[in-house]
């Protein structure tokens, strides 16, 4: 898929933010890098009112874990703090956010499952289908490998998260004064 920077989104306003979750498989390296990565940049931009941001796992293996500790340790170190705990996506959550971004194809895949009806597809996206620089559309899972594999998801998450703000911003423009 080319980089995607159309999004059919409703309008977004205070009241009504517009809600974003990221989803990986465990819900502890690649998803909460992507939540405090994106969560850092909303922030910046002074978009944290219209805009909210949360991360979940298609596996219930570390369910109540914090990020794992070179996630956190690679973000800590740009700057960014991971507050995650994991949890499990929820069939509710398709109907609840208005974005729902997976790291990979398997990710991809549970999801287009649970939508089984296909309702929400419209919904459901590959971060790296917002990622400016071409791959194979995947954020490589670190969890067995050592921290250059966590160093090289920091940098697809952060590139591919300035991108998906790009996207975003003409949405949430339109619902508040800010420039
Ligand atoms: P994540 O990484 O999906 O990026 O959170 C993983 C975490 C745990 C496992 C696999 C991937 N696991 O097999 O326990």
């Amino acid at each position: 898929m080319q980089k995607v920077t159309n999004l059919d989104l409703r309008t977004v306003t205070d009241e009504d933010p517009l809600r974003i979750c990221f989803v990986c498989l465990g819900n502890i390296c690649r998803s909460p890098t992507a939540e405090g990565v994106f969560q850092h940049i909303i922030n910046k931009n002074g978009f944290s009112s219209l805009v909210e941001v949360d991360s979940a796992g298609t596996a219930a293996y570390h369910v109540g874990e914090p990020a794992n500790s070179k996630s956190r340790m690679v973000a800590d170190q740009n700057g960014v703090a991971l507050n995650s705990k994991a949890r499990k996506f929820e069939y509710s959550d398709l109907e609840y956010f208005d974005l729902v971004i997976a790291m990979d194809k398997e990710n991809l895949r549970d999801l287009q499952r649970l939508d089984r009806k296909g309702h929400y597809r419209s919904k459901i996206f590959l971060l790296r289908d917002f990622d400016p620089v071409p791959g194979d559309r995947e954020v490589p899972d670190p969890y067995y490998g050592g921290i250059n594999g966590f160093e090289v998801v920091y940098e697809i998450v952060l590139r591919s998260c300035e991108s998906l703000l790009d996207a975003v911003r003409p949405h949430i423009k339109n619902g508040s004064d800010r420039s």
